[in-house]
């Protein structure tokens, strides 16, 4: 098995004033930004591009987040299955994370969450459905394994993100390398506390530690969507279009993709300047490019 750099992170950041100066590069691609009246709206505008994807090539691979934010996503494209014969049966399936530590059937685990929520109401192969395995016993070999199994597909067509109100995307958290792949990660102490809603409250029950998709495996993805909805995560938006490219904000490196979108409700977007170049192609539906 070829060796593939692995990154641990702590995901104490609380003293950047004592950490040495992150890496900051200037300059990007240009971004598009689709803000939606409501998240109903940004929901099925989601689900319209995962769907052209498919429908442009039924074998695409797709990078998929879990937590609050692509839920109504995923209902949305349950219902263009089974009222519009969408076709999931050759799509492969790419969990962008997993806790380390939980079993599949745990009903916080990202296993249980996509099954529970997506894949058990539409035709997806479940061999073609990959989430790492939080009880594997080598992590880093799963994680390693994860990393060849995307290349071996011929790498993400459509990578699907949500974001932390730290800028996070998948379980990069801040100070994740750029370069970095497929590993096992720790979580930043607001991402546990963000996530302890999906373990009754309690702080305690939130795993430390998870695999999660690399900086570079997501930016390797032929196109990108990010989904953000209420004001709890403007300030991350705005850093994402508006703040220096930047390790300390993961998600900034999204300004140095080809082809990335963010599709927004009106409050994720309540922090963003105007755009010189905003129209407004429909009816709760503007598009801006930064
Ligand atoms: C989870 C993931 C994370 C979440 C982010 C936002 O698979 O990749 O980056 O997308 O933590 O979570 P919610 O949507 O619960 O606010």
């Amino acid at each position: 098995m070829p060796s593939i750099p692995t990154v641990m992170e702590r995901g104490d950041y609380e003293d950047y004033e004592s950490l040495p100066k992150p890496r900051t590069i200037k300059g990007g691609e240009s971004m598009r930004v689709i803000v939606a009246d409501d998240y109903e709206i940004m929901s099925k505008e989601a689900a319209k591009i995962v769907a052209d994807q498919i429908r442009k090539r039924r074998d695409s691979v797709f990078a998929l987040p879990t937590g609050g934010t692509p839920v109504g996503l995923y209902a949305e494209l349950i219902r263009m299955h089974k009222e519009e014969g969408l076709d999931f049966s050759r799509v492969f399936m790419f969990n962008l994370d997993e806790y380390i530590g939980l079993p599949e059937d745990h009903e916080s685990s990202y296993h249980f969450y996509m099954y529970d929520k997506f894949f058990n109401h539409v035709n997806v192969t479940r061999d073609k459905v990959h989430i790492p395995h939080g009880l594997a016993e080598d992590p880093e070999e799963e994680a390693a394994d994860y990393e060849w199994a995307i290349k071996r597909v011929g790498g993400i067509d459509l990578g699907v993100l949500g974001i932390g109100r730290n800028g996070h995307i998948g379980f990069n958290e801040p100070k994740t390398e750029f370069g970095s792949s497929t590993r096992p990660i720790y979580l930043a102490k607001r991402t546990i506390e963000a996530n302890a809603r999906f373990f009754e409250g309690d702080h305690e029950a939130v795993p430390r530690r998870a695999i999660s998709m690399g900086i570079r495996t997501i930016m390797n993805s032929r196109k990108i969507i990010l989904l953000a909805n209420g004001t709890e995560k403007s300030h991350a938006i705005y850093q994402t279009v508006h703040g220096p490219v930047t390790e300390m904000v993961p998600s900034s490196v999204l300004q140095l993709h080809p082809d990335c979108t963010l599709i927004l409700d009106k409050d994720a977007a309540c922090e963003l300047e105007p755009s010189p170049n905003g129209f407004v192609p429909g009816r709760g539906i503007r598009t801006m490019v930064y």
